[in-house]
Protein backbone atom coordinates (compact mmCIF):
# COMPACT_ATOMS: atom_id res chain seq x y z
CA UNK A 1 0.00 0.00 0.00
CA UNK A 2 1.78 3.16 -1.02
CA UNK A 3 1.67 6.06 1.21
CA UNK A 4 0.28 9.87 0.26
CA UNK A 5 1.65 12.31 2.58
CA UNK A 6 -0.29 15.24 4.11
CA UNK A 7 0.75 18.69 4.78
CA UNK A 8 -1.81 20.46 6.23
CA UNK A 9 -2.16 24.47 6.65
CA UNK A 10 -4.50 25.65 8.81
CA UNK A 11 -6.03 24.41 11.95
CA UNK A 12 -9.63 26.16 12.51
CA UNK A 13 -12.90 25.06 10.71
CA UNK A 14 -11.50 23.50 7.11
CA UNK A 15 -8.67 22.13 8.86
CA UNK A 16 -11.02 19.53 11.27
CA UNK A 17 -13.09 18.77 8.62
CA UNK A 18 -10.20 18.02 6.14
CA UNK A 19 -8.31 15.47 9.25
CA UNK A 20 -11.14 13.82 10.13
CA UNK A 21 -12.07 13.19 6.71
CA UNK A 22 -8.29 11.80 5.87
CA UNK A 23 -8.85 9.92 9.52
CA UNK A 24 -12.08 8.36 8.52
CA UNK A 25 -11.44 7.51 4.55
CA UNK A 26 -9.13 4.47 5.11
CA UNK A 27 -11.94 3.13 6.74
CA UNK A 28 -14.71 3.59 4.70
CA UNK A 29 -13.11 2.93 1.21
CA UNK A 30 -12.14 -0.42 0.40
CA UNK A 31 -9.91 -0.80 -2.03
CA UNK A 32 -7.25 1.73 -0.82
CA UNK A 33 -5.53 3.64 -3.73
CA UNK A 34 -3.48 4.86 -1.48
CA UNK A 35 -2.99 5.45 2.18
CA UNK A 36 -3.33 9.56 3.75
CA UNK A 37 -0.26 9.91 6.31
CA UNK A 38 -1.04 12.91 8.18
CA UNK A 39 2.86 14.15 8.11
CA UNK A 40 2.57 17.92 9.26
CA UNK A 41 0.21 20.57 10.16
CA UNK A 42 1.30 24.18 10.17
CA UNK A 43 -0.59 26.94 11.82
CA UNK A 44 0.67 30.31 12.48
CA UNK A 45 1.38 30.09 16.03
CA UNK A 46 2.83 27.24 17.95
CA UNK A 47 0.26 26.71 20.49
CA UNK A 48 -2.83 26.25 17.63
CA UNK A 49 -0.19 24.09 15.38
CA UNK A 50 0.92 21.79 17.87
CA UNK A 51 -3.00 21.82 19.39
CA UNK A 52 -3.59 20.72 15.92
CA UNK A 53 -1.59 18.20 15.36
CA UNK A 54 -2.28 16.45 18.56
CA UNK A 55 -6.13 16.51 17.89
CA UNK A 56 -5.82 15.41 14.23
CA UNK A 57 -3.26 12.98 14.65
CA UNK A 58 -0.76 14.38 12.63
CA UNK A 59 2.60 13.19 13.32
CA UNK A 60 4.62 16.71 13.55
CA UNK A 61 3.85 20.42 13.41
CA UNK A 62 5.33 24.01 12.84
CA UNK A 63 4.86 27.54 12.96
CA UNK A 64 3.87 29.24 9.09
CA UNK A 65 3.45 26.74 5.94
CA UNK A 66 6.81 27.33 4.76
CA UNK A 67 8.26 24.15 6.87
CA UNK A 68 5.19 22.32 5.23
CA UNK A 69 5.45 23.23 2.25
CA UNK A 70 9.08 22.33 1.91
CA UNK A 71 9.32 19.11 3.92
CA UNK A 72 10.75 16.24 2.00
CA UNK A 73 8.67 13.65 2.66
CA UNK A 74 5.34 15.78 1.83
CA UNK A 75 3.34 14.44 -1.26
CA UNK A 76 0.15 17.03 -0.57
CA UNK A 77 -0.19 20.47 0.83
CA UNK A 78 -3.52 21.04 1.89
CA UNK A 79 -4.13 24.51 2.20
CA UNK A 80 -7.42 25.08 4.96
CA UNK A 81 -5.94 28.22 5.25
CA UNK A 82 -7.91 31.76 4.63
CA UNK A 83 -8.50 32.99 1.01
CA UNK A 84 -5.44 35.57 1.19
CA UNK A 85 -2.67 33.10 1.82
CA UNK A 86 -4.28 30.60 -0.48
CA UNK A 87 -2.12 32.12 -3.90
CA UNK A 88 1.74 32.46 -1.85
CA UNK A 89 1.05 28.88 -0.10
CA UNK A 90 -0.07 27.05 -3.64
CA UNK A 91 2.53 28.85 -6.00
CA UNK A 92 5.24 27.76 -3.12
CA UNK A 93 3.98 24.18 -3.36
CA UNK A 94 4.16 24.58 -6.99
CA UNK A 95 7.13 25.10 -6.56
CA UNK A 96 8.27 22.56 -4.82
CA UNK A 97 6.70 19.92 -7.08
CA UNK A 98 3.28 19.43 -4.07
CA UNK A 99 -0.07 17.84 -5.40
CA UNK A 100 -2.39 21.01 -4.16
CA UNK A 101 -5.21 20.50 -2.75
CA UNK A 102 -6.78 23.54 -1.83
CA UNK A 103 -9.98 25.05 -0.19
CA UNK A 104 -12.37 27.12 -2.31
CA UNK A 105 -12.94 29.97 -3.38
CA UNK A 106 -9.19 29.57 -4.75
CA UNK A 107 -7.96 33.26 -4.38
CA UNK A 108 -8.78 36.52 -3.01
CA UNK A 109 -8.36 38.15 -6.82
CA UNK A 110 -8.58 36.36 -10.14
CA UNK A 111 -5.03 37.26 -10.76
CA UNK A 112 -4.00 35.47 -7.94
CA UNK A 113 -5.91 32.45 -8.93
CA UNK A 114 -4.44 32.81 -12.84
CA UNK A 115 -0.58 32.88 -10.73
CA UNK A 116 -2.35 29.88 -8.97
CA UNK A 117 -2.73 27.61 -12.20
CA UNK A 118 -0.24 28.62 -13.78
CA UNK A 119 2.45 27.37 -10.65
CA UNK A 120 0.71 24.39 -10.81
CA UNK A 121 0.84 23.83 -14.85
CA UNK A 122 4.31 24.42 -14.93
CA UNK A 123 5.28 22.27 -12.18
CA UNK A 124 3.10 19.67 -13.50
CA UNK A 125 1.03 18.82 -10.32
CA UNK A 126 -2.28 17.44 -9.32
CA UNK A 127 -4.69 20.48 -8.12
CA UNK A 128 -8.43 20.21 -6.18
CA UNK A 129 -10.34 22.71 -4.92
CA UNK A 130 -12.44 22.19 -1.91
CA UNK A 131 -15.66 22.88 -4.08
CA UNK A 132 -17.26 19.27 -1.30
CA UNK A 133 -20.73 20.18 -2.40
CA UNK A 134 -19.86 18.54 -5.40
CA UNK A 135 -19.73 15.18 -4.06
CA UNK A 136 -23.13 14.08 -2.63
CA UNK A 137 -24.59 11.19 -3.75
CA UNK A 138 -27.14 13.42 -4.96
CA UNK A 139 -25.59 15.81 -6.87
CA UNK A 140 -23.21 13.03 -8.43
CA UNK A 141 -26.24 11.91 -9.30
CA UNK A 142 -27.91 14.51 -11.44
CA UNK A 143 -24.54 15.39 -13.26
CA UNK A 144 -24.57 11.43 -14.42
CA UNK A 145 -28.27 11.77 -15.28
CA UNK A 146 -27.61 14.94 -16.84
CA UNK A 147 -25.04 13.23 -18.98
CA UNK A 148 -26.60 10.74 -20.16
CA UNK A 149 -29.18 13.18 -21.45
CA UNK A 150 -32.39 12.15 -19.40
CA UNK A 151 -33.24 15.76 -19.02
CA UNK A 152 -32.50 17.13 -22.74
CA UNK A 153 -31.59 20.28 -23.46
CA UNK A 154 -30.87 22.12 -19.99
CA UNK A 155 -32.38 25.48 -20.13
CA UNK A 156 -32.64 26.67 -16.66
CA UNK A 157 -30.29 26.52 -13.73
CA UNK A 158 -31.59 28.08 -10.73
CA UNK A 159 -29.20 28.04 -7.58
CA UNK A 160 -28.46 29.62 -4.65
CA UNK A 161 -26.97 29.03 -0.92
CA UNK A 162 -27.79 31.04 2.07
CA UNK A 163 -26.74 31.12 5.24
CA UNK A 164 -27.86 33.61 8.48
CA UNK A 165 -24.66 32.17 10.48
CA UNK A 166 -23.80 36.12 10.00
CA UNK A 167 -27.20 37.42 10.20
CA UNK A 168 -26.03 38.90 14.14
CA UNK A 169 -24.82 42.23 13.90
CA UNK A 170 -22.44 42.01 17.22
CA UNK A 171 -20.76 39.08 15.56
CA UNK A 172 -17.24 39.94 15.16
CA UNK A 173 -15.16 41.30 12.43
CA UNK A 174 -13.03 38.32 10.96
CA UNK A 175 -10.85 37.85 7.71
CA UNK A 176 -14.34 37.03 6.13
CA UNK A 177 -15.36 40.81 5.92
CA UNK A 178 -12.41 42.24 4.79
CA UNK A 179 -11.62 42.68 0.99
CA UNK A 180 -7.50 42.21 0.78
CA UNK A 181 -8.30 38.84 3.54
CA UNK A 182 -11.12 36.84 1.69
CA UNK A 183 -11.65 39.18 -1.73
CA UNK A 184 -15.80 39.01 -1.96
CA UNK A 185 -18.17 38.32 0.68
CA UNK A 186 -21.02 36.02 0.28
CA UNK A 187 -20.52 35.98 -3.16
CA UNK A 188 -16.70 34.13 -2.73
CA UNK A 189 -17.57 32.33 0.41
CA UNK A 190 -21.00 30.72 -0.13
CA UNK A 191 -21.75 31.70 -4.04
CA UNK A 192 -18.23 30.39 -5.43
CA UNK A 193 -20.16 26.77 -4.40
CA UNK A 194 -23.49 26.92 -6.65
CA UNK A 195 -21.23 28.68 -9.18
CA UNK A 196 -18.81 25.49 -9.08
CA UNK A 197 -22.14 23.28 -9.47
CA UNK A 198 -23.51 25.41 -11.90
CA UNK A 199 -20.64 25.40 -13.97
CA UNK A 200 -20.11 21.16 -13.44
CA UNK A 201 -23.92 20.31 -14.24
CA UNK A 202 -25.36 22.85 -16.97
CA UNK A 203 -21.85 23.91 -18.47
CA UNK A 204 -19.83 27.48 -18.41
CA UNK A 205 -20.93 30.57 -17.73
CA UNK A 206 -21.09 33.45 -20.49
CA UNK A 207 -21.88 36.51 -19.06
CA UNK A 208 -23.53 37.88 -15.96
CA UNK A 209 -25.81 41.14 -14.56
CA UNK A 210 -25.07 40.97 -10.92
CA UNK A 211 -26.08 42.98 -7.78
CA UNK A 212 -24.81 43.23 -3.86
CA UNK A 213 -25.46 44.27 -0.98
CA UNK A 214 -23.99 45.01 2.41
CA UNK A 215 -26.81 45.21 5.14
CA UNK A 216 -24.75 45.30 8.18
CA UNK A 217 -22.21 47.96 7.60
CA UNK A 218 -20.05 47.20 10.87
CA UNK A 219 -19.06 44.66 13.03
CA UNK A 220 -17.29 45.04 16.61
CA UNK A 221 -13.55 44.19 16.25
CA UNK A 222 -12.72 40.57 17.58
CA UNK A 223 -10.89 39.64 20.69
CA UNK A 224 -9.94 36.36 19.75
CA UNK A 225 -10.28 33.31 17.64
CA UNK A 226 -10.46 33.15 14.44
CA UNK A 227 -13.04 33.15 11.29
CA UNK A 228 -16.54 31.12 12.64
CA UNK A 229 -14.82 30.62 15.97
CA UNK A 230 -14.10 34.83 17.00
CA UNK A 231 -15.42 36.16 20.52
CA UNK A 232 -16.02 40.13 21.23
CA UNK A 233 -16.05 42.23 23.76
CA UNK A 234 -19.12 43.71 23.73
CA UNK A 235 -17.68 47.25 24.42
CA UNK A 236 -14.88 46.76 21.18
CA UNK A 237 -14.06 49.19 18.67
CA UNK A 238 -16.35 48.82 15.61
CA UNK A 239 -14.89 48.10 12.05
CA UNK A 240 -16.47 48.52 8.44
CA UNK A 241 -17.45 45.67 6.22
CA UNK A 242 -15.71 45.77 3.33
CA UNK A 243 -17.87 42.79 1.09
CA UNK A 244 -21.10 41.54 0.04
CA UNK A 245 -23.93 39.90 2.63
CA UNK A 246 -25.47 39.08 -0.39
CA UNK A 247 -25.67 38.94 -3.91
CA UNK A 248 -28.03 38.23 -6.69
CA UNK A 249 -26.44 37.23 -10.20
CA UNK A 250 -28.28 36.87 -13.73
CA UNK A 251 -27.06 34.25 -15.71
CA UNK A 252 -26.87 33.55 -19.54
CA UNK A 253 -24.59 29.84 -20.02
CA UNK A 254 -22.39 29.33 -22.88
CA UNK A 255 -24.87 26.17 -23.86
CA UNK A 256 -27.59 28.88 -24.19
CA UNK A 257 -28.97 27.87 -20.83
CA UNK A 258 -30.47 31.02 -18.67
CA UNK A 259 -30.21 31.22 -14.61
CA UNK A 260 -29.90 32.93 -11.56
CA UNK A 261 -27.62 32.34 -9.01
CA UNK A 262 -27.72 33.99 -5.11
CA UNK A 263 -26.65 33.77 -2.16
CA UNK A 264 -26.72 35.43 1.40
CA UNK A 265 -25.16 35.06 4.85
CA UNK A 266 -27.50 37.21 6.46
CA UNK A 267 -30.59 35.40 5.43
CA UNK A 268 -32.32 34.21 9.06
CA UNK A 269 -33.32 31.28 9.81
CA UNK A 270 -31.18 29.51 6.68
CA UNK A 271 -28.55 27.24 7.62
CA UNK A 272 -26.82 25.35 5.20
CA UNK A 273 -29.29 26.44 2.53
CA UNK A 274 -27.41 25.07 -0.46
CA UNK A 275 -30.01 24.42 -3.06
CA UNK A 276 -30.73 24.33 -6.91
CA UNK A 277 -33.24 23.08 -9.73
CA UNK A 278 -32.25 22.60 -13.60
CA UNK A 279 -34.96 22.23 -15.77
CA UNK A 280 -34.33 20.66 -19.13
CA UNK A 281 -36.83 19.86 -22.26
CA UNK A 282 -37.01 16.07 -20.81
CA UNK A 283 -37.37 16.57 -17.41
CA UNK A 284 -36.26 18.71 -14.30
CA UNK A 285 -34.00 17.55 -10.94
CA UNK A 286 -34.18 19.28 -7.28
CA UNK A 287 -31.24 19.34 -4.88
CA UNK A 288 -31.63 20.68 -1.66
CA UNK A 289 -27.93 19.99 1.01
CA UNK A 290 -30.16 20.62 4.05
CA UNK A 291 -32.13 17.76 3.24
CA UNK A 292 -28.66 16.46 1.25
CA UNK A 293 -30.15 12.73 1.24
CA UNK A 294 -32.79 13.49 -1.33
CA UNK A 295 -32.79 14.23 -4.94
CA UNK A 296 -36.29 15.31 -6.74
CA UNK A 297 -36.35 14.26 -10.13
CA UNK A 298 -39.29 14.84 -12.66
CA UNK A 299 -39.31 12.99 -16.53
CA UNK A 300 -41.50 14.57 -19.03
CA UNK A 301 -42.07 10.78 -20.23
CA UNK A 302 -43.15 9.22 -17.37
CA UNK A 303 -46.50 7.95 -17.93
CA UNK A 304 -49.34 10.59 -18.20
CA UNK A 305 -51.55 10.39 -14.57
CA UNK A 306 -48.75 9.09 -12.49
CA UNK A 307 -46.17 12.19 -13.81
CA UNK A 308 -44.67 14.20 -11.28
CA UNK A 309 -41.56 15.05 -9.48
CA UNK A 310 -40.51 12.20 -7.09
CA UNK A 311 -37.88 11.44 -4.34
CA UNK A 312 -34.74 9.57 -4.72
CA UNK A 313 -33.13 8.53 -1.30
CA UNK A 314 -29.42 7.85 -2.40
CA UNK A 315 -28.46 4.26 -1.93
CA UNK A 316 -25.94 2.02 -3.17
CA UNK A 317 -26.52 1.70 -6.87
CA UNK A 318 -26.18 5.94 -6.49
CA UNK A 319 -22.46 7.06 -6.58
CA UNK A 320 -19.72 6.65 -4.05
CA UNK A 321 -22.74 5.91 -1.61
CA UNK A 322 -22.03 2.03 -1.71
CA UNK A 323 -18.86 2.64 0.46
CA UNK A 324 -20.41 3.90 3.27
CA UNK A 325 -23.46 1.80 3.68
CA UNK A 326 -25.25 -1.37 2.11
CA UNK A 327 -28.72 -0.24 2.05
CA UNK A 328 -30.46 3.35 0.92
CA UNK A 329 -31.38 5.62 3.47
CA UNK A 330 -28.77 5.87 5.86
CA UNK A 331 -27.50 9.18 4.64
CA UNK A 332 -24.85 10.61 4.26
CA UNK A 333 -23.37 14.32 6.31
CA UNK A 334 -21.13 16.86 5.84
CA UNK A 335 -17.83 15.38 6.81
CA UNK A 336 -18.86 12.51 4.37
CA UNK A 337 -18.36 14.67 1.20
CA UNK A 338 -15.11 15.69 2.67
CA UNK A 339 -14.37 12.04 2.85
CA UNK A 340 -15.51 11.10 -1.03
CA UNK A 341 -13.29 14.50 -1.80
CA UNK A 342 -10.29 12.94 -0.42
CA UNK A 343 -11.11 9.70 -1.51
CA UNK A 344 -11.06 11.33 -5.00
CA UNK A 345 -8.00 13.27 -4.16
CA UNK A 346 -5.67 10.15 -3.80
CA UNK A 347 -6.91 7.85 -6.07
CA UNK A 348 -6.35 10.63 -9.00
CA UNK A 349 -2.66 10.91 -7.62
CA UNK A 350 -2.08 7.64 -6.85
CA UNK A 351 -3.67 6.10 -10.20
CA UNK A 352 -2.82 9.63 -12.73
CA UNK A 353 -6.76 10.60 -12.52
CA UNK A 354 -8.16 13.55 -13.83
CA UNK A 355 -9.36 15.38 -10.66
CA UNK A 356 -12.32 17.49 -10.68
CA UNK A 357 -12.68 20.35 -10.26
CA UNK A 358 -9.43 21.29 -10.41
CA UNK A 359 -7.33 24.60 -10.44
CA UNK A 360 -8.72 25.49 -13.64
CA UNK A 361 -12.29 24.67 -12.41
CA UNK A 362 -11.58 27.12 -9.61
CA UNK A 363 -10.21 29.55 -11.78
CA UNK A 364 -13.36 29.65 -13.97
CA UNK A 365 -15.30 30.12 -10.40
CA UNK A 366 -13.00 32.98 -9.93
CA UNK A 367 -13.92 34.93 -13.48
CA UNK A 368 -17.47 34.73 -12.39
CA UNK A 369 -16.62 36.32 -8.83
CA UNK A 370 -14.57 38.65 -10.75
CA UNK A 371 -17.31 39.56 -13.38
CA UNK A 372 -20.28 39.51 -10.72
CA UNK A 373 -18.17 42.02 -8.75
CA UNK A 374 -17.64 44.07 -12.16
CA UNK A 375 -21.18 43.87 -12.90
CA UNK A 376 -22.67 45.35 -9.65
CA UNK A 377 -20.08 48.18 -9.10
CA UNK A 378 -20.57 49.27 -13.14
CA UNK A 379 -24.57 48.02 -13.41
CA UNK A 380 -23.74 46.60 -16.52
CA UNK A 381 -23.79 42.83 -18.06
CA UNK A 382 -19.88 41.16 -18.24
CA UNK A 383 -18.73 38.71 -20.53
CA UNK A 384 -16.61 36.03 -18.59
CA UNK A 385 -14.39 35.67 -21.34
CA UNK A 386 -13.54 39.61 -20.83
CA UNK A 387 -11.91 39.00 -17.25
CA UNK A 388 -8.67 37.33 -16.96
CA UNK A 389 -6.34 37.25 -14.54
N1 LIG B 1 -15.54 23.85 1.56
C1 LIG B 1 -16.26 24.37 2.52
O1 LIG B 1 -17.42 23.99 2.73
C2 LIG B 1 -15.66 25.44 3.38
C3 LIG B 1 -16.25 25.81 4.62
C4 LIG B 1 -15.62 26.78 5.39
C5 LIG B 1 -14.45 27.38 4.96
N2 LIG B 1 -13.93 27.03 3.74
C6 LIG B 1 -12.68 27.67 3.25
O2 LIG B 1 -11.61 27.16 4.03
C7 LIG B 1 -10.63 28.18 4.25
C8 LIG B 1 -10.44 28.36 5.74
O3 LIG B 1 -11.66 28.73 6.33
P1 LIG B 1 -11.97 28.34 7.87
O4 LIG B 1 -13.41 28.64 8.08
O5 LIG B 1 -11.43 26.98 8.17
O6 LIG B 1 -11.06 29.46 8.59
P2 LIG B 1 -10.59 29.50 10.10
O7 LIG B 1 -10.35 30.93 10.37
O8 LIG B 1 -11.52 28.70 10.97
O9 LIG B 1 -9.20 28.68 10.08
C9 LIG B 1 -8.08 29.14 9.37
C10 LIG B 1 -6.82 28.63 10.05
O10 LIG B 1 -5.68 28.98 9.24
C11 LIG B 1 -4.66 29.51 10.08
N3 LIG B 1 -3.78 30.38 9.30
C12 LIG B 1 -4.00 31.66 8.89
N4 LIG B 1 -2.95 32.12 8.17
C13 LIG B 1 -2.05 31.11 8.13
C14 LIG B 1 -0.76 30.97 7.55
N5 LIG B 1 -0.19 31.98 6.87
N6 LIG B 1 -0.09 29.80 7.71
C15 LIG B 1 -0.65 28.80 8.41
N7 LIG B 1 -1.88 28.87 8.97
C16 LIG B 1 -2.58 30.00 8.83
C17 LIG B 1 -5.45 30.23 11.18
O11 LIG B 1 -4.67 30.48 12.33
C18 LIG B 1 -6.58 29.24 11.43
O12 LIG B 1 -6.23 28.22 12.36
C19 LIG B 1 -11.15 29.43 3.52
O13 LIG B 1 -10.56 29.51 2.26
C20 LIG B 1 -12.66 29.17 3.43
O14 LIG B 1 -13.25 29.85 2.34
C21 LIG B 1 -14.49 26.07 2.97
Amino acid sequence: MKNLNIGLIGSGFMGKGHSVAYNLMPKIFNPLPAYPRLKILGDITEALAKQGAENFGFESWAVGYEEVVNHPEVDIVDITAPNQVHKEIAVAAAKAGKHIYCEKPLAVTLADAKAMLDAADKAGVKTLVGFNYLKTPATLYAKQLIDEGKLGDIWHFRGYFHQDVLADPMLPFSWRFEKKLAGSGALGDLGAHIIAIAQALVSDIDKVSALTETFIKERPQASGGSGYSSTVDLNAPKKIVENDDAVHILTKFKNGATGTIESSRVAQGRKVYLAYEINGSKGSLRFEHERMNELKVYFSEDPEGTRGFRTIIPGPEHPMYGSFWPVAGCGLGFGDMKTIEIYQLLDGIANDKLLKPDFKDGYKVSQVIEASLISAAEERWVKIDDCIG
